[in-house]
């Protein structure tokens, strides 16, 4: 797929001017001593994304982790999201002071509302849209005050993006997204790359399952690389950024620019992934959400 995104070497420029960097570190649950060292090694080795969730339960860990690290704020993306519980317009207000504050940060660089639903009601009521456009609002406001450099949502189909992108002030310029080559999602992609939102893919690696998959493991060893590479270099050649999560040292090692960004799949890898589409989710499906 083509895409409208400016891409540098290392980053995706979105709407409003900010790099996205192409490729960051996952941290769903990732915890303790382990979450520690593998920031530190992805610091070490030059991935300067982090992305983590209020419902993550990891930013007090990951403020740890960059302090430890020494690393200075402007030198990290770091990405948080809202949580499904904390939709509406005073818990979400209240949701972006607490991630800031266990953050220990002054801004976030991307501010992703995680989800279309709200936690615990009914997927198709219409209070799920009213609710989630108050948490946008909060979102928009954050960015009017500088407290995050960029916006965007996670999970959100084409619906929930034309019904937000008709009464937006300031556009989503993100959406996260679970893909990967048995999970496509050609169509969102484009209608998402039409209207200048870069895709995050999520779950790039089938959350670890397509790692053992024999096409996979196949082309991995014609280019004497391994299978999380290939995943992450499909994704990549999509035009995705792309967030592995892991918690050991050896694999992050596999996500350095120069392991990622200096070598291509070609056309016929490209064509071979692209079999593996079979529409199968590894993570939630958003889809029923009104
Ligand atoms: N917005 C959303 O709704 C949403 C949903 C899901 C995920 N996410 C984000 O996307 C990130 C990535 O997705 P994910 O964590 O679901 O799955 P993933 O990145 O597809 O896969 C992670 C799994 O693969 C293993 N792994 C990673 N690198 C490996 C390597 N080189 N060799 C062998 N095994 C490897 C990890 O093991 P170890 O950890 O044991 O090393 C872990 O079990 C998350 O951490 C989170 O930040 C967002």
């Amino acid at each position: 797929m083509t895409t409208n995104s400016k891409r540098s070497p290392r980053s995706i420029q979105l709407q409003n001017g900010v790099e996205l960097p192409l490729v960051g570190l996952g941290t769903f649950k990732a915890h303790g001593q382990d979450l520690r060292n593998t920031i530190k090694r992805a610091l070490d080795i030059g991935v300067r994304h982090i992305d983590t969730a209020a419902v993550y339960k990891n930013e007090s860990e990951i403020a740890d982790a960059l302090e430890e690290a020494g690393i200075a704020r402007e030198d990290v993306f770091i990405t948080s999201k809202i949580g499904p519980h904390q939709h509406g317009t005073e818990k979400a207000t209240l949701a972006c002071e607490e991630i800031l504050t266990r953050l220990r940060v002054e801004y976030l660089d991307l501010l992703l509302i995680h989800w279309p639903g709200v936690a615990k009601m009914d997927v198709k009521s219409v209070r799920n849209a009213h609710k989630r456009l108050e948490t946008w609002r909060v979102v928009e406001d954050l960015y009017k005050a500088g407290r995050c450099k960029a916006i965007g949502v996670s999970n959100y189909e084409e619906g929930h993006l034309a019904e937000l992108l008709e009464v937006a002030e300031i556009r989503p310029m993100v959406n996260q997204i679970e893909v990967h080559p048995r999970f496509q999602q050609t169509n969102l992609r484009t209608y998402c790359d039409e209207r200048e939102l870069a895709v995050i893919a999520y779950a790039s690696l089938g959350c670890g399952d397509l790692l053992r998959h024999k096409v996979v493991l196949k082309v991995a060893k014609s280019h004497g690389k391994t299978a999380a590479q290939v995943l992450l270099r499909w994704g990549l050649q999509q035009g995705c950024a792309v967030i592995p999560k892991t918690v050991h040292d050896s694999y992050v090692e596999q996500y350095s620019e120069e392991a990622l960004l200096s070598w291509q799949l070609s056309d016929d890898d490209m064509e071979e992934l692209n079999v593996l589409e079979d529409g199968h989710k590894y993570c939630w499906n958003p889809a029923p959400i009104r």
